[in-house]
């Protein structure tokens, strides 16, 4: 007879920084033998079965599946646009989201869902810590155990777990005029780090009622509540930090960089191709890897500034004619929709186009993972996103970082005053700092940025082998969650209640 395996409902919030990581969380629980439910909303949950090849999926990983919960959003919406992601942190967490999970959780518990026997009854949540109330709610009142995972950095969790006390000590909300290089000296483990303008974005806004701000405090709060907390990082870079949350947590579990433990662990190529997802939400063009070919060895700029960030016309030519000034070839991703406000194509001075043309490639998505192990690339023009920098730092590339969003404050400010792995210019765009920057990189400031480059890429490197921490946190993750199935607090009496809900 089979040994009854875990099943573990997978929730992230409906965003691709978010998506990514948890995806391949869920293929390296499926390969360990999990059955997997995957939640997404229904608008990605239906863009993605287009973009996956659905039989090739199933027969690769059969014991994970999808299903959605609605995003709380009219059916108008356009899902997309600077005022996305604000509306989505308030709909998110309306009635709809929230009841849906719910029946979808009792489903899985009493109903049809459980799969004639395979699937068995949840045995537990693993909840994007973004959205801890929705999922900590609900499966609190169902008795079923919950993980975090905070797809962040270990250091941006931490500065956002200290908002409160930052809001006491009066330090936030500041306004443009105050002092943006003033050290902020009260965040244990960070006292002569973070300068204001390191500060989470969500620090800038004017008043501490800010919905957006009200947000990321609730949750952050909110996942404490969790039984454990995973994170995409390793102990080798994060450490220290990791010590101070584990006074929030009982248990932490640094699993990262996945997708390189995912290649460690899943050695079956197939498993890792193109065709069974890498969780990517566009489709990825692959011809700049053919231009890439063509050029010579660490010398190409790589730009790209992840999924959600935004620039005005402006600073896209700043830098645009910074990138053609420094006379070193690049490789642009321009999504679709970076551009806010009208669209540029048109008016593209001939000039750029020209100089473009004869150095540049620019694409609309990338398969970022293998440009950065391509070793045609030199350096790293990034928004900071926490996905994007540990790519980089895996790769050995090291960064200009260009930060926009949430924690990305953060994470630039570790990788250029804390690991030493590049050059923060935050706050500014003008073409002469990014031509210098981009040929500081690349030639002038090389050779130092690489040593610390070279030693943490190492590092990373031992944390997904075998016996390494990233490794054995992951079996360790296993295991307690194989635990959950026989401990008495998952039987008891209460929980069975629960269940029969
Ligand atoms: C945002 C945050 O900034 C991030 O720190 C947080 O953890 C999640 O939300 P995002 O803007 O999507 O994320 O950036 P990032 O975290 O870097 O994730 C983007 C992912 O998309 C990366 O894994 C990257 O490899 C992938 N990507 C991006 C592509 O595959 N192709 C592209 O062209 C661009």
């Amino acid at each position: 007879m089979d040994v009854p395996q875990p099943h573990a409902v997978i929730l992230p919030f409906p965003a691709q920084g978010h998506i990514k990581p948890m995806l391949m969380l869920a293929k390296l629980l499926s390969h360990a033998n999990f059955y997997i439910t995957f939640v997404n909303t229904l608008d990605i949950h239906n863009h993605f079965l287009e973009l996956i090849n659905q039989t090739t999926f199933n027969n690769l990983f059969p014991r994970l599946r999808f299903m959605a919960i609605p995003d709380g959003l009219p059916p108008e919406h356009p899902r997309s646009g600077p005022q996305f992601i604000r509306d989505l942190f308030i709909s998110i967490l309306s009635a709809a989201p929230k009841h849906k999970f719910r029946d979808l959780l009792l489903s899985l518990i009493n109903g049809p869902e459980t799969g004639g026997g395979q699937w068995s009854t949840p045995t537990c949540v693993i909840a994007d810590g973004l959205i801890s109330i929705l999922a900590i709610d609900v499966a609190e009142e169902l008795h079923i155990p919950v993980i975090a995972f905070r797809t962040v950095s270990a250091s941006s969790y931490w500065v956002y777990l200290n908002i409160p006390k930052l809001i006491e000590e009066g330090l936030i909300p500041f306004q443009g005029d105050d002092d943006m290089d003033g050290l902020i000296t009260c965040i244990p483990g960070f006292q002569s780090l973070l300068r204001r303008r390191d500060l989470p974005s969500f620090c800038r806004f004017e008043s501490i009622e800010n919905p957006v701000l009200q947000f990321f405090i609730n949750q952050t709060l909110a996942m404490t509540r969790a039984s454990a907390l995973i994170l995409n990082t390793f102990d080798g870079l994060e450490s220290p930090i990791i010590s101070k949350l584990l006074s929030f947590f009982p248990k932490i579990y640094t699993i990262g960089p996945l997708h390189a433990l995912l290649e460690s662990r899943i050695k079956d190529h197939l498993l890792l191709s193109h065709s069974s997802s890498n969780g990517s939400l566009r489709e990825q063009d692959r011809t700049c890897l053919a231009w890439l070919d063509s050029q010579p060895s660490k010398s190409v700029v790589y730009i790209n500034f992840g999924s959600l960030v935004m620039i005005t016309p402006d600073q896209l030519m700043e830098f645009w004619y910074g990138l053609v000034n420094s006379e070193k070839p690049f490789l642009w991703v321009i999504r679709e929709d970076l551009l806010l406000g009208e669209d540029m194509v048109n008016e593209t001075p001939q000039e750029l186009t020209m100089r473009t043309r004869e150095r540049g490639c620019i694409v609309g998505w990338a398969p970022q993972e293998e440009i950065l192990a391509h070793r045609a690339v030199g350096g790293f023009l990034t928004h900071s996103g926490w996905n994007s920098t540990l790519e980089s730092i895996w790769a050995g590339v090291p960064m200009i970082c260009w930060p926009q969003l949430a924690d990305q404050q953060v994470n630039s400010r570790c990788v250029s005053e804390l690991w030493k792995l590049g050059i923060d210019i935050k706050d500014t765009c003008d073409r002469s700092t990014v031509e210098k920057v981009v040929r500081d990189l690349i030639e002038g400031k090389r050779e130092e940025i690489m040593k610390s480059s070279d030693d943490i890429a190492r590092m990373a490197r031992d944390s997904v082998r075998e016996g390494g921490s990233s490794y054995c946190n992951l079996e360790k993750l296993v295991d307690d969650i194989r635990s959950f199935m026989s401990s008495s607090q998952y039987a008891s009496s209460e929980c069975n209640e629960g269940r029969k809900l």
